[in-house]
């Protein structure tokens, strides 16, 4: 029987990119399978987050609980990697002393080597370093599960934003050869992807020397439409200070960048966006937003909000309803500040109370679902252009599609090969959290 790996993976879509990278270096240089079922496994990997909460101590209950399998498996190997494990380093084998490996978001390429360390050697099996370059030379052929596939093009952040912990736990910011880029799009298409997400946690501050000239994310975004095969194009995270002339221009010319924009604003009050070290005011983003709808009326922005960071009076909250009110938000993200240590925000006064920021992030919620239903029902009638995704997960007899502004529509099962493809679908219905509609052009795309 072969060596079976477990992989649990907390926090964003870069951590799901990471772990799904760790599983094919793994399969590649160990020949290991991959398993749901934590009891069965030789590796158990955790790929860790510490972007919010008391990520740590999580950490430690979960390792708690793995170190009983290992009673049971004394050859099982427990690996801890991600953000806490850069933040943690070597504190985490003095706390949970039965972990074999420990690594971080940057180092995940040489976890086969740090597997072959032997615990008891003395040598510690520890590297958190941050070799972004290295890393993104040492990545596996992609390997592909449906028509839709993310590309790493950049990793780490240089922003320093004063509440958040990133650029500590995976780095400064690096952008990826372009050469690389096209060269994984390309295999992708080859294997069937239609849709690709280019993800970092920055994309739109991307910017790379490549022949003559220097290449932005717009420039990424305009050579893989020409790839064949690639339909639809999305990218996140991106930051409202890089929106630039050449990004939003970008919308005009390449139809295959859907309708949809991902962008954290964190909060309404100009004041408070200072004191985040945010580095643009609320006009510049509503310009941004505007400017890219007059190519794209249509055109669904989606946000990440953060309520009650250290200093926010109830006027800054109402700034960010107003803000909502006005851009009328598609599907986000809202949080309660959460105290991040070693970041700067953390020094700062907070007076404001728990239970105040959880009415406050109440309100904030109602608003962004009373805006999300809207948009769902303002659908209802109109035929969207959606990429069937596979079998709808509820009903054999249903296929499960995903709208440009990516939520889901399970319409009937006509023919199985649509799979992968665009097919336009009428809606006909809007549910809390996806959409049901019926085919509009039952041959599919052609
Ligand atoms: N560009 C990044 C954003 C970082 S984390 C990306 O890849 O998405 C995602 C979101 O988490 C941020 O936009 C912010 O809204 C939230 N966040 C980050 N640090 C936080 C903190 N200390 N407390 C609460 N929310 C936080
Ligand atoms: Fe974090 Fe700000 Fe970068 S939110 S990931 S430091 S842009």
């Amino acid at each position: 029987m072969g060596t079976k790996l477990y992989i649990k993976t907390y926090g964003c879509q870069m951590n799901e990119y990471d772990s799904d990278k760790t599983a094919d270096i793994l399969k590649e240089k160990k020949g290991v399978e991959l398993t749901n079922d934590v009891q069965e496994a030789d590796i158990i990997l955790l790929n860790t987050c510490s972007i919010r909460d008391k990520a740590e101590s999580k950490v430690y209950s979960e390792l708690g609980r793995l170190n009983k399998l290992k009673e049971k498996n004394p050859n099982l190997k427990i690996g801890v990697g991600g953000c806490v494990a850069t933040q943690e380093g070597s504190n985490i084998k003095k706390r949970a002393p039965y972990v074999d490996l420990i690594y971080g978001p940057q180092t995940l390429h040489r976890v086969s080597d740090l597997l072959d360390i032997d615990s008891q050697s003395g040598i510690k099996a520890i590297d958190i370093t941050f070799p972004i370059e290295e890393k993104f030379d040492s990545l596996p052929n992609p390997s592909t599960s449906g028509p839709s596939s993310y590309v790493a093009i950049m990793e780490g952040c240089s922003k320093y934003c004063s509440f958040c912990v990133v650029p500590y736990t995976r780095g400064d910011e690096v952008s990826r050869k372009p050469e690389q880029i096209f060269d994984e799009v390309a295999r992708l298409a080859e294997q069937g992807v239609t849709e690709i997400t280019f993800i970092g946690q920055n994309v739109n501050s991307y910017k790379m020397p490549y022949k003559d000239r220097v290449l932005r994310l717009s420039d990424l975004i305009e050579i893989i439409s020409h790839i064949d095969g690639i339909e639809r194009i999305r990218y996140t995270t991106s930051h409202p200070l890089d929106m630039t002339d050449d990004l939003i221009e970008v919308y005009q010319y390449v139809p295959q960048l859907v309708s949809q924009l991902h962008l954290p604003v964190q909060s309404g009050s100009n004041r408070i966006l200072e004191k985040m070290k945010r580095n643009y005011t609320i006009d510049l983003f509503l310009d941004a937003v505007e400017r890219i709808k007059s190519y794209r009326p249509d055109l669904r922005v989606s946000s990440d909000f953060i309520v009650g960071f250290p200093g926010e009076t109830d006027h800054d909250f109402q700034q960010t309803m107003s803000l909502v009110n006005e851009v009328k938000f598609d599907s986000s993200f809202s949080f309660i500040y959460s105290k991040r240590p070693g970041t700067p925000a953390s020094k700062l006064e907070d007076n404001t109370s728990q239970d105040e920021k959880k009415e406050r992030l109440k309100i904030l919620q109602e608003q962004l679902n009373h805006y999300h239903r809207q948009h769902s029902r303002s659908m209802v009638g109109s035929i969207q252009r959606c990429l069937v995704t596979g079998l709808a997960k509820k009903s054999p007899e249903q296929l499960q599609a995903r709208t440009e502004c990516n939520r889901v529509i399970n319409f009937d099962l006509e023919n199985i090969s649509f799979i992968g493809k665009l097919v336009d679908i009428e809606v006909t219905e809007a549910l809390s959290y996806s959409l049901l509609g019926t085919l509009h052009n039952p041959r599919g795309k052609n």
